[in-house]
């Protein structure tokens, strides 16, 4: 698979699952985003790009602190990701919020036009994220800053699920790849925005729970987002049998009022241009 095919085939996956993404009840992306908007220290007035907007988790907030006066531009390469996000802005009469469809591989802006780039949990999906953070950097005025999040621990549970419903994939077809990659851990991201240009100034760590009430509601979930790339692959006779046996790893962690509860761990890291700025693409 050549890393645009990589890049469109995630793209398909959060473009079918734009209706329902984080509008399953379920508390995760929002909680994530608003960590993510409160690390970035946004001020009333100024510009501010969001990458991979999805429906708004971060896009929101950021919005709710630059005020009128400022300005978020929201991208996102799913079509009905930018109609749903860009309707909802209209509906709440935020002015100072554009979305539009774009690539957060490259985005093309003018240099230097943002005080604060936001890309939560959309990097580590990227084929080229190291090429991307470059771009980003080039995109910063001098005085500007990049916030991402990334994954940093999911629930075993989570995992043991995933490998219960990966366990019943047709043998030709290989369970996702794991993505964190060049985000594993705070030294990794660290040597992995250096090598982009940037300085990291701060790695905090969010923990979010997420109840459901039944496994069904977890499946729901599941299709909602990235998940999706994984179900969508299993065989249709197969899919009862694959969420019983998730609803058994998942009996693990039901709390006493009888919600199945899942925490992960997120990162958030806040980065500058190194001084004197990113070295050109071609310098690379
Ligand atoms: C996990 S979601 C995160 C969305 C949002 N930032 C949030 O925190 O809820 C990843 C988003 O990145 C978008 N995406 C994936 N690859 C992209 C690309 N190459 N260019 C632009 N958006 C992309 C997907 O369509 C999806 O909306």
């Amino acid at each position: 698979m050549t890393s645009s095919t990589r890049s469109n085939s995630i793209v398909e996956v959060f473009e079918q699952a734009a209706s329902s993404y984080d509008r399953t009840g379920v508390s995760y992306f929002e909680p994530f985003g608003t960590a993510l908007v409160g690390c970035a220290g946004i001020r009333p007035g100024e510009r501010v790009l969001d990458i991979g907007c999805g429906r708004g988790a971060v896009l929101f907030p950021a919005a709710a602190a630059t005020g009128p006066t400022g300005h978020v531009t929201g991208i996102d390469l799913a079509p009905t990701m930018v109609k749903l996000t860009a309707d909802d802005a209209a509906r709440a009469g935020l002015t100072q919020v554009e979305v539009r469809v774009g690539d957060a591989q490259q985005p093309s802006f003018p240099l230097h036009s943002f005080d604060v780039v936001l890309a939560g949990m959309v990097v580590f999906l990227l084929p080229e994220p190291e090429q991307a953070l470059r771009a980003y950097a080039r995109l910063l005025r001098p005085t500007g800053r990049l916030v991402m999040s990334t994954p940093g621990a999911y629930d075993p549970a989570f995992v043991a699920a995933m490998d219960a419903l990966a366990a019943h994939l047709p043998v030709e077809q290989p369970p996702p790849a794991p993505t964190a990659g060049p985000f594993d851990d705070e030294q990794t991201i660290t040597a992995t925005m250096a090598a982009a240009g940037l300085d990291v100034v701060a790695i905090s760590e969010h923990r979010v729970e997420s109840r459901f009430h039944d496994v069904n509601h977890w499946m729901r979930w599941m299709w909602s987002h990235g998940g999706r790339a994984l179900l969508q692959h299993l065989p249709a006779d197969r899919l009862d049998a694959a969420t019983d046996d998730a609803a058994q790893v998942l009996e693990s962690v039901r709390a006493p009022e009888g919600d199945l509860t899942l925490t992960t761990v997120g990162r958030v890291t806040v980065a500058v241009p190194q001084p004197g700025g990113p070295a050109p693409a071609a310098a690379r």
